[in-house]
């Protein structure tokens, strides 16, 4: 079973779907996949935008970084993606971005351990 802090994952679910929302086509399809893979749940969100520059994957969870410095279009301050990766890390997981192959587009990975249960869990008495 996974250990989560709701009002976190919330928040950095929120974060995430707001990114999707806010840099891809209005009506474009935003997909949401998870899966458990050995004892690591992934959650994938990925969108049909234009996906970031691949010197951005990494740069774009620093605090106040913004692809388009001057994106006045697109409102935001470029601290969404640095509060998920605080609070994904604080939960013991990760938080990386990529970019679909398949088209264009961004996506975003999630990896929450699962904890190892403990001998009393398995065998109770
Ligand atoms: N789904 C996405 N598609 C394309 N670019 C993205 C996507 N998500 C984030 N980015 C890029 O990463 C930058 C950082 O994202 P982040 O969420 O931290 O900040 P923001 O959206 O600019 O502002 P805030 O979240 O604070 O309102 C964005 O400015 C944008 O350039
Ligand atoms: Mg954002």
């Amino acid at each position: 079973m996974l250990k989560l802090d709701p009002v976190l994952f919330e928040q950095v679910l929120f974060n995430l779907l707001d990114n999707a929302a806010k840099y891809a086509a209005p009506n474009s399809t935003i997909q949401i996949c998870g899966w458990a893979d050995g004892n690591v749940v992934l959650l994938q969100v990925m969108d049909e935008g234009p996906g970031i520059p691949s010197g951005d994957l990494e740069r774009v969870f620093d605090s106040f970084y913004r692809v388009e410095k001057r994106d006045h279009v697109r409102a935001g301050t470029g601290l969404g993606l640095s509060i998920c990766r605080g609070f994904v890390e604080a939960m013991g997981g990760t938080i990386t971005a990529g970019n679909r192959t398949d088209r264009s587009g961004a996506i975003f990975t999630i990896r929450m351990p699962i904890p190892a249960k403990r001998p009393n869990q398995e065998n109770p008495t």
